[in-house]
This record gives C-alpha cells, sequence and structure tokens, in this order.
C-alpha cells in the first residue's frame, strides 16, 4: 500500500481507503462487515471512512467495533456531518448546535476520542458559514477532531471557506471528498486546479462507480443477485447509471484491462489515483475477496495511452460539468 499527504497537511492516508455506506448495518451483516475490515487492514489500509446518517448512525457502530483493539496510531478514522439523525430541525445541517452533537455521537459510536477528518458532508444554505468554521475550528483546539475538510462542495463555497479561514484565523480545510471516476468527472474543470492551488486534496467516493466499473452489470440483462443494484437502499443510487448504452461502453474497457493484466475494478481504482490531486480513493465491499482485488491497484501506473483508449471507449457517457455539483437548496 503506498501513502499520500492529505492536502498541504503532515497527515499521510493509505491511497486507497475503506468505506462503510451502504454496506455496515444496512446491506451486509455484521461477520461481513467485520471480515471486511480485517481484510483491509491486512491489505495495508489504514484509512477509514464513515458518516453519522449511514445506515441511520448504525454504520458508525458496527465500524467502531470491528476496529476495537487495534492500536488507534495506525489508523486515520474519517467521519461527516451534515444530513439528518433524527427527526428535529436541528438533527441535521451545519449549525454550531448539530454539529457539537453530532461529533459527540461519532465519537461515543466509533469508541474513539478523537476523529482524524470531520467532514462537512454538504454545504448548508441555511447555516452562516463562520458559525460552520468556528465550530470546527473549536472541536480542533479541543483535539475531538484533528483536521476538518468538506465533501461534494463546488469550487465556490470551497473558496469562500477558505477566505473565512484565513481572515479568521481559522483552521484551513485540508480536504474535499466528491465523486470521481472514469464516468464522473465533475471536479476536474474547477474543483482541482483551485484545491491544488490552495492545498487541499480529494478523497473520491465511488471509484468503481459502486461496482458498475467492474463490468458484472451487462446490458439488456437484470442485475446479478445480491449486488448492490438489488438492494433496497443501494438499488435508488446505482439505477442511473444501469443503461445499455454505458454498460455496453463498460464491457468494451474489458481488452484494456485485460491487456494491462489488471481486474476491472483495479482498473477504475488506478484509473482515480493517476490524479495527483486525489489523496485517497473510498472503496466499498461486500465481501473481503471485493477488498483483495480492489486493494492491488495501489502503484499501478497508467500511461497517456491507456488514458486516451480509455476515453475513447467511454465517449460521451462521462460526465464532466462542474455545475452538477450541488448540495440541497434547503436542509433535507
Ligand atoms: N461523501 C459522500 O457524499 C459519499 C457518497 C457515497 C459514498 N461515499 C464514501 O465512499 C465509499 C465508497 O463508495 P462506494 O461503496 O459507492 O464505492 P465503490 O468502490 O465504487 O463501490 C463499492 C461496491 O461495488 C461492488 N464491488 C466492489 N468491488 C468489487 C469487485 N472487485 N467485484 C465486484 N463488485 C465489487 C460492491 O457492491 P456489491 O457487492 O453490492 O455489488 C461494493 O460495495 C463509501 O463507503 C463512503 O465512505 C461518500
Amino acid at each position: 500500500m503506498e501513502f499520500r499527504h492529505l492536502g498541504r497537511s503532515g497527515l499521510m492516508v493509505s491511497e486507497i481507503s475503506y468505506g462503510n455506506w451502504i454496506t455496515h448495518g444496512s446491506q451486509v451483516e455484521e461477520d461481513a462487515a467485520r471480515e471486511c475490515v480485517r481484510a483491509a487492514l491486512d491489505e495495508g489500509i489504514t484509512t477509514f471512512d464513515t458518516a453519522d446518517v449511514y445506515a441511520g448512525t448504525k454504520a458508525e457502530e458496527v465500524l467502531g467495533r470491528a476496529l476495537k483493539g487495534v492500536r488507534r496510531e495506525s489508523l486515520e478514522i474519517f467521519t461527516k456531518v451534515y444530513w439528518p439523525t433524527g427527526a428535529g430541525p436541528n438533527d441535521r445541517g451545519l449549525s454550531r448546535k448539530h454539529i457539537t452533537e453530532s461529533v459527540h455521537g461519532s465519537l461515543r459510536r466509533l469508541q474513539t476520542d478523537y476523529v482524524d477528518l470531520y467532514q462537512a458532508h454538504r454545504f448548508d444554505n441555511e447555516t452562516p458559514l463562520e458559525e460552520t468554521l468556528k465550530t470546527f475550528d473549536d472541536l480542533v483546539r479541543q483535539g475531538k477532531v484533528l483536521y476538518v475538510g468538506v465533501s461534494e462542495w463546488n469550487a465556490d463555497q470551497i473558496a469562500q471557506a477558505l477566505k473565512i479561514a484565513d481572515e479568521m484565523g481559522f483552521d484551513r480545510l485540508v480536504s474535499n471528498q466528491p465523486q470521481y471516476s472514469m464516468l464522473w468527472r465533475v471536479i476536474e474543470a474547477e474543483v482541482v486546479p483551485l484545491s491544488e492551488k490552495e492545498g487541499l486534496s480529494q478523497i473520491v467516493w465511488s471509484p468503481i462507480a459502486q461496482g458498475v466499473l467492474t463490468g458484472k452489470y451487462l446490458p439488456g440483462q437484470p442485475p446479478p443477485a445480491g449486488s448492490r443494484a438489488t438492494d433496497p437502499a443501494g438499488g435508488n443510487f446505482i439505477s442511473r447509471m444501469l443503461n445499455d448504452d454505458l454498460l455496453t461502453r463498460v464491457q468494451n474497457l474489458k481488452p484494456i484491462a485485460a491487456d494491462l493484466g489488471l481486474s476491472m475494478a483495479q482498473l477504475a481504482v488506478a484509473w482515480v489515483l493517476q490524479n495527483p490531486n486525489v489523496a485517497s480513493a473510498i472503496i466499498g465491499a461486500t465481501k473481503p475477496e471485493q477488498v483483495r482485488d480492489n486493494v492491488k491497484a495501489s502503484g499501478v501506473k497508467l500511461d497517456a495511452e491507456v488514458l486516451k483508449k480509455i476515453d475513447d471507449v467511454l465517449g460521451p457517457v462521462v460526465e464532466r460539468d462542474p455545475a452538477k455539483t450541488v448540495s440541497p437548496e434547503k436542509r433535507p
């Protein structure tokens, strides 16, 4: 496993990290969750990503139990705040009240005294940015959070936060967590150039497009049994990509992966890691074999000719519009 700096900070993260959205506390049983975490640790992953909202807070509990007994200094634990964790108007968003209550809940469920990275899961249009950033800064001073970042913020929102942090002397954001894959490249035009200039990294989610880039979803055929597309929680998120044109183009990537001696999942993870602004690709898994397959992408170099072939095969199904990075206008 290779390691990269998180933004301009001194923190190193494993370039492949393990995340538990959709899976822990929901799609997979606790035993499978524990085995996936164990496989991740055995393969050299040290960085784990979760969120208060995953599986209605159960995912953090599952991860906390799975990591129990592992030397804390050998792990980087990331979590997030914004999406609702309860029914009340203050159980969501980035107010001082919700952030403070949410981080305490996360620390309790994860069974740790601090998280390495605390991320604003979306931009909150209903809280002054100063309030959110001051609260984050207070958590850093209190030692409950070591670094702060955001997720799915656009370039303008990140720039606003950096300006306030610099004016007020608050801790600066070190990372953004966007969706990024061969199929979804919306960060490349604006977020990545700003981040490079300002010292933020991307920690990218769904690098294999939730399983689509493994090539296991075949055009014109029902999804394989037990896959995310058949899961009540996961099915909604993946359905956008399950159309015959996109799935046919993905099948046409198979010879490229085969020529390189890579699995399709490895090619997809390696592709995001070619971007030097990416500090880590967060992989999800329902089975330990998937973790063991996907981690082999660490250290793989893809040359310009391979990248061009991939672009030619995928053609118009690649999404590049920076306006596709959106946070809800009103809190959910
Ligand atoms: N910040 C955000 O808003 C946000 C949003 C989403 C995700 N995330 C983070 O990113 C993490 C990863 O997201 P993701 O789970 O969508 O990532 P992903 O790695 O693109 O997809 C993972 C899923 O693909 C399938 N898969 C993985 N490896 C495979 C293999 N070798 N062969 C066949 N199938 C394979 C598995 O699902 P099946 O076995 O069920 O098919 C697995 O659960 C999340 O856990 C979370 O930490 C963040």
